[in-house]
């Protein structure tokens, strides 16, 4: 079995960034992405992109048998937590029913090893921060009951068939490759870095912070910004570690949190300009702190977070959105 890899949603923000990786590693990277995510990032010349949806069961298999391909990461999938409470059925539809089917023409046709984007929602409201792997998975929207749901499928599968897997737990992923050619952008864009930086340069209007009155020290969220260099990095490792044997799930972040307002004071410092903001109510579902305890990512696979002080995921970020 040569090691060509399946990577599902490689075009997507995390995923475009691996596979940059990945290939810069020497791995021969087969993209299946339906294209739903926007505008697709460029892939390095060589990199062959099947448009498709990834509960195709026959196109999965003729892929991988075709190619030859070993091992996959799956990072395909819905990642809107507001959506997930409007729209269960479609997640557990995209997270759960179709990540199935792809798993299982993945394996049957020979894939062995499996890395799957998961995420801190898993925990919920968590009652220990920094927060270790071993904690209470309560998640308090669909979106992560569908990534724990299909944790535990991979979970089962690796007792039962001996599959071999890792599910890397994403803290708040965020920047962008230095060389500035990738950019996060999501439609709507929800996420803090991106809109901080759009309000700062004038291309929307001023920043809302979602409250200020949580027990935190300055009173906004506190959350644990992860540079998606450091995440592409991790997954590579994870599959190097899978050829040794089981991973299981790993969180993924720097051990340190950051408040909105201390985003928002990296982004004016790194602009040298003001970032417009203005106080808004609480968002539904925004647990006041959440941090990685990364410390069995280290001890298994050697990994920490290099890229990711807040200036440095700022700068990048910046660059990347021209
Ligand atoms: N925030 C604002 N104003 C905004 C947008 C965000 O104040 O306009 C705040 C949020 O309230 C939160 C912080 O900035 O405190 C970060 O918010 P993001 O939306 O960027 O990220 P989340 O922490 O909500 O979500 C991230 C991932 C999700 C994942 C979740 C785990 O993007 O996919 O972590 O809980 F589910």
């Amino acid at each position: 079995m040569s090691d060509g890899l399946l990577v599902t949603g490689g075009l997507g923000f995390v995923g475009s960034h691996f596979v940059w990786a990945a290939h810069e590693a020497g791995a021969r990277v087969v993209v299946l992405d339906d294209r739903s995510g926007g505008e697709a990032a460029p892939l390095p010349d060589g990199v062959r992109v099947v448009t498709g949806d990834i509960g195709a069961a026959a196109l999965v298999s003729a892929l991988v048998r075709d190619e030859r391909l070993g091992a996959m990461v799956h990072f395909a999938g819905k990642i809107q937590v507001g959506e997930s409470v409007r729209a269960p059925r479609l997640y557990f539809d995209h997270n759960v029913a179709r990540g199935l089917r792809l798993l299982d023409a993945a394996l049957d046709a020979g894939v062995s090893r499996v890395v799957f984007s998961s995420t801190a929602a898993v925990y919920g409201t968590p009652e220990i921060v920094p927060i270790p792997e071993s904690s209470v998975r309560e998640p308090v929207n669909p979106y992560g009951a569908s990534k724990l749901a299909f944790e535990r499928v991979l979970s089962a599968y690796g007792d039962a068939y001996g599959l071999r897997w890792a599910a890397p737990r994403y803290f708040n992923a965020a920047g962008a490759h230095p060389r500035g050619h990738l950019v996060e952008r999501h439609e709507p864009e929800t996420h803090l870095i991106p809109l901080v930086l759009d309000a700062a340069l004038g291309r929307r209007p001023a920043l809302r912070v979602f409250g200020d009155d949580y027990p935190t020290p300055d009173g906004t969220c506190v959350r644990d910004y992860v540079h998606v260099c450091d995440l592409a990095d991790a997954h590579l490792a994870a599959l190097d570690a899978l050829t040794r044997g089981a991973v299981g799930a790993l969180n993924l972040g720097t051990g340190r949190g950051a408040s909105v307002r201390e985003v928002i004071d990296a982004a004016a410092r790194a602009l040298g300009r003001a970032v417009p903001f203005e106080r808004a109510p609480r968002r539904d579902g925004d647990p006041a702190a959440l941090v990685a305890d990364a410390s069995r990512a280290g001890a298994l696979l050697g990994w920490r977070a290099r890229r990711s002080e807040l200036e440095v995921i700022v700068e990048d970020a910046r660059r990347s959105r021209g």
